[in-house]
C-alpha cells in the first residue's frame, strides 16, 4: 500500500528468526526514555561494560550554543586495549576476531584469533614507534581491505597516534592533500591492492602524493608482490622493519577527549573536512550500537562489505565488532568477481550470520537475476542490513525476499561519518519494518524535522533533519578548523546539529531520509561534494566555469552530472568529453569521475552572479516543467538553450 507520498508502507513484523533478541519492543521504550530523562545513568551503565584506566565520573556535558561537546570527561581507557586485549585477559584468546576472504576466491583465506590480532596489532605497533611514531601524531593509512589496515588502526589507537585513513580509490592529489591538512608525517600503505582481478598502484599514488608533500616515513607492506620503487631513507617494508620488535607493547593511557582518528569526508564547499572522533565517547557508542543494532550474539559471523577508508569499516568493521568480541569478516573484493553472485557465494563459505552492505550494490545485483542468489545455501543469514544511502522499496522487498528468504529482518541503518555510528534503525526484535524507512531514533538521538524558516514540525511532516541533543559517538571538530565545525553543522538551525539531509516523518514515527538537501551528493552512498568537482574540473586548462549536480541514477542512487563552460575559442569535442572525465578521475579518484558532461556557453545565474544550481538540477533530472522561479535570472535565454542542449542529446 502507498501513502499520499508515494511511500510504501508496507510494514514487516519482527521476524520469529529474532526470537531472543536482545532488545524487545517493551525494552526498547524502556532504554529509550531512560536514555533521555536519565541521559548520564543511562550512558555511565552502557560504559561499564568497557575497562576503564579511570572510570569516569562526568558523562555528559555539551552545549550546541555555543559549541562543546565532552563525553566521559574525566575517564582514562585504551581503545585497543577494550578491542584486543581485553579479550585474551577473558580467556576468549582463541576465538576468531577476524576472517579474511581475499580477492581471488581461490586465495589463502586467513582466520585470526583475539590472541594472533593481540601479537599481531602489537607488532605494528612497536613498529610504527621505530619509525618515530608517538602520542598524538598523525599517521596516514592507505591501505587495500587486508587484515594489517585494521592491525594499523589499532596499532595507532593502542599507541596514542591519531590515524587518518585515505579509501584505496583516493587518487595522489587527493592523499597529499588530506596529508598536508593534518600534517601527518607518516604513512602505511602497501605495494599494491587487488579488486575484481585488478591491481591497485598504492604504493606509487603515494610516491605521487609525495611530490607534492613532505613525509618522514613510509611503512610498505608487501601485498602482491608487484613492483615499486622504495626512497632509501624514507620508505620501510613492513615485514623488515618489524623483524625483531618487542612483543610487548603496553596501551597508551588515553583521555576520553584524546582524539582518535581523522576521516576525511565531503562538505558542500570547499575541501574535504577531517571530521575527528575522540575516544571515550567513540568507544562507548560504537560498542552500545553494534550490540543492539545487529543483536550480535557470540560464535556468530558478521560481515559488513563497506572498506575502511569509510567511516562505516571505521565503526562496523573495526571497532564496533571487535569491542563486542566479535567475528568480522574482511573481504577485499568486489560484489561482481568472478562473478555476480561473489557476496552469496562468500556468505555460504563462511557461514554469515549478519551481513550488511549498501543499496547500491543491492541495485546491481538485484539487475543480474536471482538465481545468482539461490543457487547458494544462505541459511545461516539472520539479519540483513542497509546502510549509505536512501534504500527503494523495490530494492528493499528483494533484499528481504530473495536474500533473506522472507524470513529474516532488514535494518536501515541511517547515520553519517559525523554521528560515528547508527542515529535511526529499526532494532531487530522490536521494531516493525516499514520498507524504504530508516526506522525510529537509537538510544540517547534526538531528531527532530525543522521547516526551512527554523520552525520545528512536529507529527507527521516533511522538514531537515537536525538533532537537538548530543550522543557519545558525536564528532567533536573539524581538524584544525572549529570554526568550520561550527558553521557547517551549528549555524543553519540555531542550537541544533542540522545533518544535511532531508527527512519526513509518519504517524507511527517512523523516519524516512529523503537524501541530502545541501550541496552534497550521494554516488553509490559514497559522499562528493559538488564543490570538490567543480573545483578539479576548473584546474584543466580548457575549462573556464562548471556547476555540477546530482541526478537520479538506477544503479548509483545519485550519479554526477556536469555544467561546463568552456574557455573563449575552445570547443566542445568527444575526445575532450573523455579527457574531463579522465581528468576528474586524476584529481580525485574514481569515484568522483563525471557520468554526464554537459557543455554549455554560459550557466544560468542571477544578477547578483549566484549560479541557479535549482535550475540546474531539474534540467539533469529532465524535470523541466518545475523549474520554479526564474525570474531573478540575469539571461532567461540560457535556460532555454540549455533544454535544448538536454532534449538533442
Ligand atoms: O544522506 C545520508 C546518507 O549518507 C550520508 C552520510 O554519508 P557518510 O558520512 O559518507 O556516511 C555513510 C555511512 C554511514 C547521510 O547524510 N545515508 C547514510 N545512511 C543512510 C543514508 N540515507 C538514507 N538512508 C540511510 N540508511
Amino acid at each position: 500500500m502507498s501513502d499520499a507520498h508515494g511511500h510504501d508502507e508496507w510494514v514487516v513484523r519482527p521476524a520469529s528468526a529474532q526470537d531472543g533478541a536482545n532488545c524487545s519492543a517493551e525494552d526498547y521504550a524502556a532504554l529509550y526514555s531512560r536514555s533521555l530523562d536519565d541521559t548520564d545513568a543511562f550512558w555511565a551503565e552502557q560504559a561499564e561494560r568497557l575497562d576503564w584506566i579511570t572510570v569516569p565520573s562526568t558523562i555528559a556535558d555539551w552545549s550546541f550554543d555555543p559549541v562543546r561537546i565532552k563525553w566521559f570527561e574525566d575517564g582514562a581507557l585504551n581503545i585497543c586495549h577494550n578491542a584486543v586485549d581485553r579479550h585474551v585477559e577473558a580467556g576468549r584468546g582463541d576465538a576468531l576476531a577476524l576472517i579474511f576472504e581475499p580477492d581471488d576466491p581461490a586465495g589463502e583465506v586467513r582466520r585470526i584469533t583475539y590472541a594472533e590480532l593481540k601479537a599481531e596489532v602489537i607488532r605494528m605497533a612497536n613498529t610504527l614507534k621505530k619509525l618515530g611514531v608517538g602520542k598524538g601524531d598523525r599517521v596516514t593509512i592507505y591501505m587495500p581491505m587486508v587484515p594489517e589496515g585494521a592491525y594499523a588502526m589499532l596499532a595507532c589507537a593502542r599507541i596514542g597516534a591519531i590515524h587518518s585513513v585515505i579509501f584505496g580509490g583516493f587518487s595522489p592529489e587527493a592523499i597529499a592533500g588530506r596529508v598536508e591538512d593534518c600534517r601527518s608525517d607518516w604513512i602505511v600503505t602497501a605495494d599494491e591492492g587487488l579488486r575484481g582481478g585488478k591491481r591497485i598502484p598504492l604504493k606509487a599514488n603515494v610516491d605521487a602524493a609525495l611530490e607534492k608533500v613532505p613525509a618522514k616515513g613510509v611503512l610498505v607492506l608487501r601485498h602482491t608482490g608487484g613492483d615499486i620503487t622504495m626512497r632509501e631513507g624514507r620508505d620501510h617494508w613492513y615485514h623488515e622493519l618489524s623483524d625483531g620488535v618487542s612483543a610487548e607493547c603496553p596501551c597508551e593511557e588515553m583521555n576520553a577527549e584524546d582524539p582518535l582518528f581523522i576521516l576525511y569526508t565531503s562538505g558542500s564547499t570547499g575541501k574535504p573536512k577531517g571530521v575527528l572522533h575522540t575516544t571515550g565517547g567513540y568507544a562507548v557508542w560504537t560498542e552500545t550500537t553494534f550490540r543492539y543494532v545487529f543483536d550480535y550474539r557470540p560464535g556468530e559471523v558478521y560481515w559488513c562489505t563497506a572498506d575502511i577508508g569509510w567511516v562505516t569499516g571505521h565503526s562496523y568493521i573495526v571497532y564496533g565488532p571487535l569491542l563486542n568480541g566479535a567475528t568480522a569478516l574482511m573481504f577485499e573484493g568486489v560484489p561482481n568477481y568472478p562473478d555476480h553472485d561473489r557476496f552469496w557465494a562468500v556468505c555460504e563459505k563462511h557461514k554469515v550470520n549478519i551481513f550488511y552492505t549498501a543499496p547500491t550494490a543491492i541495485r546491481a545485483l538485484m539487475r543480474e537475476g536471482d538465481s545468482h542468489v539461490t543457487k547458494h545455501d544462505l541459511s545461516s543469514l539472520r539479519l540483513l542490513g542497509s546502510v549509505g544511502e536512501p534504500i527503494n522499496p523495490e530494492a528493499w522487498r528483494w533484499y528481504h525476499d530473495t536474500v533473506g528468504k522472507g524470513a529474516i529482518p532488514v535494518i536501515d541503518t541511517w547515520w553519517q561519518t559525523e554521528t560515528g555510528g547508527v542515529m535511526i534503525t529499526t532494532l531487530p526484535g522490536a521494531h516493525d519494518m516499514k520498507p524504504g524507512s530508516a526506522g525510529k531514533p537509537f538510544f540517547g538521538v534526538c531528531p527532530q524535522l525543522v521547516g526551512n524558516e527554523g520552525e520545528v514540525l512536529e507529527g507527521a511532516a516533511a522538514g531537515n533533519l537536525c538533532i537537538t541533543r548530543s550522543w557519545p559517538g558525536q564528532a567533536r571538530t573539524v581538524y584544525g578548523d572549529h570554526d568550520r565545525f561550527v558553521q557547517t553543522y551549528f549555524s543553519t538551525y540555531k542550537g541544533k546539529y542540522f545533518t544535511g539531509d532531508g527527512c519526513r516523518r509518519d504517524s507511527d514515527g517512523y523516519y524516512w531520509i529523503t537524501g541530502r538537501v545541501d550541496d552534497v551528493i550521494n554516488v553509490s552512498g559514497h559522499r562528493m561534494g559538488t564543490a570538490e568537482v567543480e573545483s578539479a574540473l576548473v584546474l584543466h586548462p580548457k575549462v573556464s566555469e562548471a556547476a555540477v549536480v546530482g541526478y537520479p541514477h538506477d544503479i548509483k542512487g545519485q550519479g554526477i552530472y556536469c555544467y561546463v563552460t568552456l574557455m573563449e575559442g575552445d570547443e566542445p569535442s568527444d575526445d575532450l568529453y573523455s579527457e574531463l572525465r579522465q581528468w576528474v578521475r586524476k584529481e580525485i579518484g574514481p569515484i568522483a569521475t563525471p557520468d554526464h558532461l554537459h557543455f554549455t556557453p554560459a550557466l544560468p545565474k542571477t544578477r547578483s552572479g549566484k549560479i541557479m544550481r535549482r535550475i540546474l538540477r531539474k534540467i539533469a533530472e529532465d524535470d523541466y516543467g518545475a523549474l520554479g522561479d526564474t525570474s531573478t535570472l540575469a539571461d532567461p535565454g540560457v535556460v532555454e538553450s540549455l533544454i535544448d542542449g538536454r532534449q538533442n542529446r
